[in-house]
């Protein structure tokens, strides 16, 4: 299933097996696994080692074209828009300037965790019943995915522009022209692209700008090989980088945006150029957690992740986690019941906090941790699904609704440089995809991440959901300094969860995946792997992983072929259920001097540092 897993795990197999009998170390010890992994170097499981710098994408290219900018003297924010404006061009179903992204970083001059929100918003004349009929009935899922209706105000550049222009040295300009080179010059099409343009290609059948840039000369799709080519993108890039990014809010590229959703021959939809002018990335306050000794920052509101991550991470203490061994049915349960009890509160009280009252701070209470983990029992599953709590200050309510189509595409990169600035991105254009619209002429794919609103906008009596579309500008309260005095369109809640550990005020970990609102448990998997189980990066992310979102409890194969814990878990009450892989983590651990740097073998990650 995983060709690379096999790989490593053989290699790692083997040399942990020659260690332990020269030494007598346990390697099913943490900590002898630690001097097993010293004794042989960082990096013995697969991870990729350096000291200076590590980019861990998704992509070939992009990975490159960062790490060529770390190595000609840029910082990791450099890198980091290096890395995103190459992925518009290589992975263009999965993020891209027409998307949203969030950013959390270490900022080695300040010592401080800095967030951007990047996150695409409503027009203002999004509202509650905006998927539903004139008949009174819901859109389904597939007609409100397609075409312009969903299409949210694109914040990746202008986030982007943000953190270049407060973090970076290279201009806008400078950090574009990797992209615009390949652009012009083309790259061959892997199977991951291929797969995805296979499975999509028809559902883009009514937009022709979608279907042109996707084809051969001959009007057929592209194919695993194929030399692909987007001088449309390239020349969208060298606007921006002549015209800078007012070019894409308020000029050219704006108007050609609102003409094309607007008028999409699919479902047009409300975008208007004033949406557009008014978007800012919003930077605003990590959400922190505490677990065994380490600060867990992520991203809060709009993504739930961080808050997320970070009440599972609190439960999870709760329960002694750390002492069960990996892949135990022990281990199992309280992984699965964390996620569940974590995922009631998200479900039910999560939204943009610009908008509405989200109970952040009862949610990451340790107090209310602990009263939620006695609902854990050792023994017998709880039933699902499990009632949210009342984190203080948090008004009750019915259980909310998990979006289950939530972000099936998307992509994540990792990026440290010399100074030990370290940048996790995770960055969208929602469905592979994204709307399926691409805009004419301008070689890039238009989000549809409004979805990511609950449809079903109100409760048995008649209350909006936090996370329900709505339209209009509010202030932005929840964002740092001036910004909070700034008004914007409502985000929808998002599940990526770019995420930093510190320990004693260093780095030591980032990570980040995509996966829909599986994102959140896959981040955990692999930040526990570390922590508790002292895996180093690469066999973290390799190890199979379990889910749960307040429903079943899913199984990466690896586990659900192991027979007896199955058997054991289903006797305890779970509905386990045996799922493709999950996500696509890419990562760098920080060791002292060294850099770890891993990407995930179940899509064509590539970690590479100096
Ligand atoms: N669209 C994926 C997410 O924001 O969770």
């Amino acid at each position: 299933m995983f060709p690379r897993l096999a790989a490593v795990s053989v290699a790692w197999l083997a040399t942990t097996a020659f260690a332990a009998a020269a030494t007598g170390i346990d390697e099913t010890d943490p900590e002898d696994r630690r001097v097993i992994r010293d004794g042989f170097g960082p990096g013995a499981t697969g991870a990729f080692q350096g000291r200076q710098g590590m980019v861990s994408s998704a992509s070939y290219h992009a990975t490159m074209a960062g790490l060529e900018t770390l190595r000609a003297g840029g910082n990791a924010y450099d890198a980091a828009a290096v890395v995103q404006f190459v992925l518009t061009l290589t992975e263009p179903y999965a993020s891209g300037i027409g998307g949203g992204l969030f950013v959390v970083a270490f900022d080695a001059g300040s010592g401080e965790v800095i967030t951007i929100d990047g996150r695409e918003e409503a027009p203002k004349d999004f509202h509650p019943d905006v998927f539903r009929r004139e008949d009174g009935s819901l859109m389904p899922f597939q007609a409100r995915r397609i075409g312009g209706l969903s299409v949210g105000v694109p914040g990746t550049l202008a986030a982007i522009a943000h953190m270049l222009e407060t973090q970076g040295t290279l201009t806008l300009a400078e950090a574009l022209e990797p992209a615009i080179r390949l652009a012009h010059d083309g790259f061959i099409i892997t199977e991951p692209f291929a797969r995805s343009l296979a499975s999509h290609y028809a559902r883009m059948r009514n937009h022709p700008e979608s279907i042109r840039l996707f084809s051969r000369p001959d009007g057929t799709r592209l194919r695993e090989g194929d030399l692909f080519r987007n001088p449309d993108l390239g020349r969208t890039f060298e606007l921006i980088a002549s015209h800078g990014i007012d070019i894409f809010y308020r000029g050219a590229i704006a108007r050609d945006i609102v003409d094309a959703v607007r008028n999409d021959p699919v479902q047009p939809g409300l975008l208007r150029l004033e949406d557009l002018n008014n978007y800012r990335p919003v930077r605003r306050a990590p959400s922190r957690a505490r677990y065994r000794g380490h600060d867990v920052y992520g991203m809060g509101m709009p993504s739930s992740g961080g808050p997320t991550l970070g009440l599972m991470l609190h439960l999870l203490e709760e329960t002694g986690f750390h002492e069960k061994p990996f892949g135990s049915p022990d281990s199992l349960h309280r992984l699965f019941e964390a996620q569940n009890l974590a995922f009631a509160d998200r479900n039910r009280y999560m939204g943009d906090a610009d908008f509405v009252d989200v109970p952040v701070d009862g949610i990451l209470d340790r107090d209310y941790a602990r009263a939620r983990a006695r609902l854990i029992d050792g023994d017998r599953a709880l039933e699902t699904p499990v009632d949210h709590g009342r984190p203080q200050d948090a008004p009750g309510g019915r259980q909310g609704r998990l979006n289950s189509k939530e972000g099936l595409s998307t992509t994540h990169f990792t990026v440290v440089d010399r100074h030990r600035n370290v940048v996790a991105v995770t960055t969208t254009i929602e469905q592979h995809f994204g709307s399926g619209s691409v805009v004419p002429g301008r070689g890039f794919l238009l989000n549809n991440e409004l979805t990511d609103f609950d449809a079903e906008a109100r409760d048995g009596e008649g209350n909006l959901m936090p996370n329900a579309p709505e339209g209009g500008w509010k202030p932005r309260r929840t964002a740092l300094g001036d910004d909070s005095r700034t008004e914007g369109g409502k985000r929808p809640r998002s599940s990526m969860s770019p995420t930093l550990v510190v320990r004693d005020g260093e780095p030591v970990l980032a990570l980040g995946s995509p996966g829909g609102s599986r994102i959140i448990g896959i981040t955990l998997n692999v930040l526990l792997n570390v922590i508790d189980h002292g895996m180093d990066v690469q066999e973290a992310i390799n190890a199979p992983r379990a889910i749960a979102r307040n429903g079943p409890a899913e199984v990466e194969a690896p586990f659900y072929r192991n027979r007896n814990l199955i058997s054991e878990l289903r006797g305890r009450g779970f509905d386990v259920r045996n799922a493709e892989a999950f996500g696509s983590v890419q990562a760098v651990q920080i060791d002292g001097d060294w850099l770890l740097g891993a990407a995930d073998p179940r899509r064509e990650g590539l970690a590479i540092g100096y």
